[in-house]
């Protein structure tokens, strides 16, 4: 499948991500999760992207469209991708439309994880993630616990919150959402492209994803 998951921090895109990557090999791309492991490695892009995101801003475009361009041609998408947290501006989506195109790829749909505000809260303040930046499972205090508390399930590694989790973060990183992001709901649905779940079940969104490809 080609899918976009779209959704407010915390609305459980990587969650769900991970869950339809079972379903038939498409690959998981996320740019938060990218982003992160060239912060960990110390990398330019890093060194470029970590205050933007400390900070709950969202790292530039162009930055976004460079690691987007090349991802996109590996292999292992022909089995299938789910964009995790891309495109996430309006800049962004055209960038994508245009690349697609080029390349002889259509979009299955765009998912759009509506999930209420105090419920997006309570997620981000809870999740942990494994500190491993090739595994970055997703965990949570309440609802996803993992066997033993602290401790990926899946590499061992441990499990921390995220630099991007403070009460300032989130709430900056919701506005932006609102301001930037949230708009691509519309533009998706001109194009015929959205299919807005109702999130609170991460297994009913793959559910229905799957019956509605
Ligand atoms: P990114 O990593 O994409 O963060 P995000 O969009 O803020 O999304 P999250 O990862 O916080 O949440 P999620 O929706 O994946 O939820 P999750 O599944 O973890 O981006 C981080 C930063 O990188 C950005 O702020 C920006 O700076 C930069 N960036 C990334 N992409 C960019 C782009 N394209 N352009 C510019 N900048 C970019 O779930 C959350 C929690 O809830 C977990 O604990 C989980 O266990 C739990 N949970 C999930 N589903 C359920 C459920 N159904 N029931 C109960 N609990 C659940």
């Amino acid at each position: 499948m080609k899918l976009i998951l779209l959704g407010a921090p915390g609305a459980g895109k990587g969650t769900v991500a991970k869950l339809l990557t079972k379903v038939d090999g498409s690959v998981q791309i996320s740019t938060g999760d990218i982003l992160r492991g060239a912060v960990t490695a110390g990398t330019d892009l890093g060194k470029e992207a970590k205050g933007f995101m400390d900070a709950g801003d969202l790292v530039p475009d162009e930055l976004i469209m460079n690691i987007m361009g090349e991802r996109l041609l590996e292999d292992d998408c022909k089995a299938g991708f789910l964009l995790d947290g891309f495109p996430r501006t309006i800049p962004q989506a055209d960038a994508l439309e245009v690349l697609l195109e080029k390349i002889g790829v259509e979009l299955d749909m765009v998912v759009n994880l509506d999930v209420p505000r105090d419920v997006i809260y309570d997620r981000l303040t809870t999740r942990r993630t494994c500190e491993n930046t090739d595994c970055q499972a997703i965990y949570n205090v309440k609802s996803m616990p993992s066997k033993v508390e602290g401790v990926c399930d899946k590499c061992g590694s441990a499990t921390i919150q995220r630099a991007d989790e403070t009460v300032e973060a989130i709430s900056k990183r919701l506005d932006t959402y609102d301001e930037m992001t949230a708009p691509l709901a519309d533009y998706y649905d001109k194009k015929g492209k959205l299919f807005t779940v109702a999130a609170t079940s991460s297994d009913k969104v793959v559910e229905e994803v799957t019956n509605n490809l």
